[in-house]
């Protein structure tokens, strides 16, 4: 248990936001190509853009559990432009850190997110700035799992 700090141990054991809407405004799912974990995410966005509520279901490993909870909670009350700032880096802070071999599982809540954003925009026929170049569909970049410098 001591791989893993006091706060990724308490999201892991009591994560926030697990589930699904039945009808979302947007959902995405994303399996990492590093160890075949997946990730859902479904949110929900009012007329202004701001993401309501948003809730994930994950077949994962308790460090995607803990991203995933921390990554709902901050997306939550943003607006969709603003989500799509939110980075792996910027969970893992959050997180305070995760051991270095765990990083890619915040890197699935990061596309989950994305991806969720992405059918959203689909549906909507809207485009983010933030959006541009992403492909859910697409494999994970290589160096999106370069450990953080203060991790090494
Ligand atoms: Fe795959 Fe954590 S080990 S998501």
């Amino acid at each position: 248990m001591a791989m893993y700090n006091d706060k990724v141990m308490d999201h892991f054991t009591n994560p926030h936001n697990v589930g699904e809407f039945d009808n979302p405004d947007g959902e995405g799912t994303y399996g990492s190509p590093v160890c075949g974990d997946m990730m859902k995410i479904s949110i929900l966005v009012d007329a202004n853009d701001v993401i309501t509520d948003a809730k994930f279901k994950t077949f994962g490993c308790g460090s995607a559990i803990a991203s995933s909870s921390v990554a709902t909670d901050m997306i939550i009350g943003k607006t969709v432009e603003e989500a799509l700032e939110v980075t792996n880096k910027m969970v893992l802070d959050e997180l305070g850190g995760l051991p270095p071999i765990k990083i890619h599982c915040s890197v699935l809540a990061d596309h989950a997110i994305k991806s969720a954003i992405y059918d959203y925009a689909q549906k909507h026929g809207k485009t983010y700035a933030g959006l541009e170049g992403f492909d859910p569909n697409a494999p994970e970049d290589e160096d999106e799992h370069a450990i953080p410098e203060e991790l090494n």
